[in-house]
């Protein structure tokens, strides 16, 4: 049940702490995704006032918008316990058994990952789900026999960087699903002020906007920048992020002003110029730019095709005109896109 140690590059683990300091505490401090937070209130609320647990949450999205933030909250507004896993780290009906008969009633179990659930666990969720009851056997051969152990109300929230990936019978068990999408670049200013604002920062408006520009539309991405501008701002200038302090800083981060690491150029430039704009399969694109293929695909793949860079054919992924611009290559022959 306990998963197997990992071993973190430093900037990781810099990274999860900076995660957890940044993280808002109650639905007031999550900046943006405003329909989400409306419905969230409601059921909160009206879980709470008959005493019930809230119903199932399923969260999806790209990695570092705030699917494990909202979890927390949804607990910390419920005031109730925030017990968490994560799917890999269930490899047992016994691991999940665990969990679900020692949680207080009401709780939030939050599982990350769902869809790397192990499949032949999945089944063990849905009475859980609907029924909070959890069959399991005990003794073996022809003693064996099934016990139904009664589990206390609770909510289920998954994350999930892959709805594609969960079986359709566990997605329907979640009464309550949604899909986190990029934020837009007033939302992520707001979030680099609010982040400035606890790391005692000080930040212009024009260098708040100018981060927020360059996040891929992602706030874990605008407080990892924040944090580098910030060291460029006190050993090149005064201290102070300013907008043209913020461009100069990632300039050298080689963040362009689309908001695209070197990777992202990188595999642009593969699609565009190995493998003559496309479409070339996911697998075979990974090993072009030597990067893992579900980084790829949960990461990086997601906010290209965001800014229509890229387009997902049957195929593989192509290169769109705007990616040969953006490039600065020259688009060849007739493209069918964009
Ligand atoms: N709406 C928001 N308002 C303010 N800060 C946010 C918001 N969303 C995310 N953040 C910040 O971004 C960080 C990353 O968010 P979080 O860890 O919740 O993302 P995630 O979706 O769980 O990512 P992953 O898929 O990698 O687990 C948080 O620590 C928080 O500081
Ligand atoms: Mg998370």
């Amino acid at each position: 049940m306990t998963p197997a140690p990992r071993i973190q590059a430093p900037e990781a683990l810099a990274d999860e702490e900076l995660d957890r300091s940044l993280r808002p505490r109650r639905l007031v401090d999550f900046v943006g995704q405003d329909a989400l937070k409306d419905q969230l209130a409601v059921s909160i609320a009206a879980a709470a006032s008959r005493g019930e647990a809230l119903d199932h949450v399923l969260l999806a999205g790209p990695p570092g918008l705030g699917k494990t933030s909202l979890a927390q909250i949804v607990a910390a507004e419920l005031d109730v316990p925030f017990v968490q896993t994560a799917g890999p780290a269930l490899e047992r009906k016994g691991d999940v058994a665990a969990f679900l008969t020692a949680l207080e009633p009401r709780s939030v179990f939050f599982v990350d990952e769902i869809h790397r659930l192990p499949r032949a666990l999945e089944e063990t969720f849905y009475p859980a789900m609907e029924d909070r009851c959890l069959p399991i056997t005990v003794g073996q051969g022809a003693g064996a026999r099934v016990v139904t152990l009664e589990l206390p109300p609770f909510t289920l929230i998954g994350a999930t960087t892959r709805t594609g990936l969960l079986t359709t019978p566990l997605r329907d068990r979640f009464g309550i699903q949604h899909r986190l999408e990029h934020y837009g670049a007033e939302d992520l200013a707001r979030i680099v002020r609010r982040s400035a604002r606890l790391l005692d920062v000080a930040v212009e408006d024009g260098g708040a906007v100018a981060i927020a520009q360059r996040s891929r539309g992602t706030p874990r991405v605008a407080n990892r920048l924040l944090k580098r501008v910030r060291d460029y701002a006190e050993v090149r200038d005064r201290g102070i992020v300013t907008a043209p302090v913020a461009q100069a800083a990632l300039d050298l981060l080689q963040v362009d002003e689309e908001g695209l690491d070197r990777l992202d150029r990188e595999i642009l430039r593969a699609i565009c110029e190995k493998f003559s704009g496309g479409p070339v399969g996911l697998s075979t694109l990974a090993v072009a730019v030597g990067e893992e293929r579900d980084t790829i695909e949960d990461v990086y793949e997601p906010y290209l095709l965001q800014r229509g860079l890229i387009e997902r054919t049957p195929r593989g992924r192509a290169a769109t005109r705007r990616a040969y611009a953006h490039l600065g290559l020259e688009a060849p022959g007739p493209l069918s896109l964009l």
